[in-house]
């Protein structure tokens, strides 16, 4: 239909859908809500939570100072036209659980929210959050049949976020100027790379004694078991939601950031066919480009060995779907 002169405007916000109401799901909504990103659709099983929780959220907007719709769902219609969807869905970790317990669980769910959610929004670019994270980015990227470039999964910028908090508390330094990546799996074989990491441009090896570093990457990959263990009731919510949002802006805004991102390789380091966190662009398309860094022989070899435990969680995630 034509538009005349009189006829309203309809602004198309950008909406993102979060599906998973739980603690991550819930704090990203008010993550991308209160930072002005886009409308934020929160859907859950639970029947009244999501909305109860967007309600909520709606009557912070005078306080917080901002006008985006927060809207709660039992219904994945509701949904439709999303930007980005997010998939927080699923269980957490228990004490004394690894993240491939959840293997069996999680698969069922997010298969079913990728598959549900690609029906309401086909353009949308998917980030994948529920553990374990790197299969299940690679069992949400076959359910939907997507690009590679459209369906990613969160860890890294956490783990990363985390290393700059160690180092940074180590050394009595604003985390924000120190930088750091890590690449790999999101678990214990995760790969921080120290060499890498600075504070304000000087290598933390200039700064940091060896054993430091390494006591400093092991606290690093066991980043959320320490949280767990804490907390008894569940895993960390506040720094996955607040990484989760950056992935969100750096795609909405446009803003290409390096992020260290849980992608399907085609070949990038030596890798096919499985997905593992190394450093890509995100901008409005998704990720516009794969970073391949030049690693030592032990970094790429830590690279391999996260990546043959994905490959392997991978095979028997098929195995359960079959
Ligand atoms: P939570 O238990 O607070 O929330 C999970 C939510 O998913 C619940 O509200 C539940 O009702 C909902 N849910 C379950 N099945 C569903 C379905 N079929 N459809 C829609 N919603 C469904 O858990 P939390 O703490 O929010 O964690 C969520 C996931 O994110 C977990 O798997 C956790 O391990 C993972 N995680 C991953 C991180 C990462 O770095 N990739 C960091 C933190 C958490
Ligand atoms: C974390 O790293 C549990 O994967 C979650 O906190």
């Amino acid at each position: 239909m034509s538009s005349s002169p009189n006829s309203p405007i309809v602004c198309n916000l950008p909406r993102v859908t979060i599906v998973g109401a739980g603690r991550v799901g819930s704090t990203l909504a008010q993550r991308v809500a209160e930072k002005n990103l886009a409308d934020v659709v929160l859907l859950d099983i639970i029947a009244g939570m999501p909305q109860g929780l967007a309600l909520d959220l709606m009557e912070a907007r005078g306080i917080e100072i901002h006008n985006r719709q927060i809207i709660g769902t039992n219904n994945y219609a509701d949904t439709a036209g999303s930007q980005i969807v997010v998939i927080t869905a699923g269980l957490p970790r228990k004490p004394g659980m690894s993240r491939d317990d959840l293997l069996k669980t999680n698969a069922k769910i997010v298969v079913e929210a990728a598959k549900n959610a690609i029906a309401h929004s086909p353009n949308a670019i998917f980030i994948v959050v529920t553990n374990p994270l790197d299969v299940m980015t690679y069992l949400a990227w076959q359910a939907t049949g997507l690009p590679r470039d459209r369906i990613m999964g969160m860890a890294g910028v956490l783990d990363s976020a985390r290393f700059e908090t160690f180092i940074a508390l180590e050394l009595g330094v604003l985390p924000a100027d120190v930088k750091a990546m890590v690449l790999g799996s999101h678990g214990d074989l995760m790969v921080p790379l120290s060499r890498y990491a600075t504070v304000n441009g000087i290598p933390i090896t200039e700064l940091l004694d060896a054993a430091t570093i390494e006591r400093l990457v092991e606290r690093t990959r066991n980043g959320g078991a320490e949280i767990v263990e804490l907390m008894q009731t569940g895993g960390a919510f506040f720094a996955p939601a607040s990484a989760t949002s950056v992935m969100v802006e750096s795609i909405l805004l446009n803003q290409s950031r390096l992020l260290p991102v849980a992608t399907y390789l085609q070949g990038e380091y030596g890798l096919e066919d499985v997905v593992i966190g190394v450093p890509c662009r995100l901008g409005c398309g998704g990720i516009e480009s794969v970073l391949e860094l030049t690693l030592s022989d032990e970094e790429r070899e830590a690279l391999y060995t996260s990546a043959e435990s994905v490959r392997q969680n991978i095979q028997r995630s098929q195995e359960i779907n079959n």
